[in-house]
């Protein structure tokens, strides 16, 4: 009998989700994606020393670069979350990241800019998808984000299940919310049955895991992206997984329509979805800003780091 991991690659493109690249290494996935939490978690690490960089973009850029060395597919590298509410300045950091890497040869078509999904980032992305620079839209919980990144004819969404999960937990106060009941898993498939039923191109990346079964749920998802946790556990546990979502069995659905004001009514109506993006906004940022400090302090304790050229 295959293991649960062996299983699920027949339904969807397993991604890793670390900035560990030698747990990357491990599991051989297709794809990549990092943040910059998990790139503030490598960073300390000293196996990753050679890799550190008083500039944080070429930093972000030496790990995607030593990733695609373990990866057939694609890295994501995430735009500063300051950012978050600058279509300019989102754009100039994309193309920053991609003549950094073409630069050290490696084509665009290996890399994902991750973009907070905001009003901005979204209009950002759109523009970089014109430019043949693919974007993975993060932070996404609201089903409006869904609609206007599909709109603006990204490559791939990132809906977060784990940091769904959480909200509703805190809000019910369970320890637990059963995965027939997963607000975080059922986020996904509506997604996911809303863009096949009206034929978008745009790719579901399930994201965000807190447990093996919200993963098993989402079996047939385009791709999901998993921490090195889970995806020890789903190897370890023998089982064939059954296919959970799939283009064919997508129930018909209204078409939204959304233009700026409707996007920003529509995803402020959404509490859980409202608080998230904020947060994840805030927590994103000051890893990064901690992340510098790490740097810095290292840096003066003359430990060697890369200069910023
Ligand atoms: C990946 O793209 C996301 O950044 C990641 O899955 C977030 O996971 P977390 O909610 O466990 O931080």
């Amino acid at each position: 009998m295959p293991n649960q991991l062996e299983s699920l690659k027949k339904h969807s493109l397993v991604v890793a989700d670390s900035g560990d690249i030698d747990a990357v290494a491990r599991w051989k996935p297709q794809d990549a994606t990092t943040n910059p939490s998990l790139l503030l978690a490598s960073a300390q690490d000293a196996r990753y020393r050679p890799l550190l960089d008083a500039d944080l973009d070429r930093m972000a850029v030496n790990f995607g670069r030593e990733i695609l060395k373990h990866v057939a597919g694609r890295v994501s590298t995430e735009v500063d979350a300051r950012l978050s509410f600058d279509t300019e300045a989102s754009l100039a950091k994309a193309r920053k990241f991609i003549s950094l890497y073409e630069k050290n040869g490696v084509s665009r078509d290996r890399v994902l800019i991750k973009l907070a999904s905001t009003w901005e980032g979204i209009r950002a992305a759109g523009q970089l998808e014109r430019e043949g620079i693919h974007c993975n839209m993060t932070l996404l919980f609201s089903f409006a984000q869904a609609v206007a990144c599909a709109d603006a004819g990204v490559t791939l969404i990132s809906p977060f299940v784990g940091r769904i999960y959480d909200w509703y937990k805190a809000a019910k106060k369970v320890d637990d919310i059963p995965l027939e009941e997963d607000p975080g898993v059922a986020s996904v498939v509506r997604i996911y049955n809303y863009y096949k039923r009206h034929g978008y191109k745009t790719q579901v990346m399930g994201a965000s895991f807190r447990k093996t079964g919200q993963i098993l749920n989402l079996a047939g998802c385009d791709l999901l992206t998993i921490a090195p946790d889970l995806l020890l556990k789903l190897s370890d546990t023998p089982g064939e997984v059954e296919r959970r979502l799939s283009p064919e069995k997508a129930p018909d659905v209204k078409k939204m329509q959304l233009d700026e004001k409707s996007f920003r009514w529509e995803h402020n109506e959404d509490a859980m979805a409202t608080e998230k993006l904020a947060e994840g906004i805030r927590k994103f940022d000051a890893d990064a800003r901690k992340l510098e400090k790490v740097i810095a302090s290292l840096a003066s304790a003359s430990t060697p780091i890369a200069a910023s050229r």
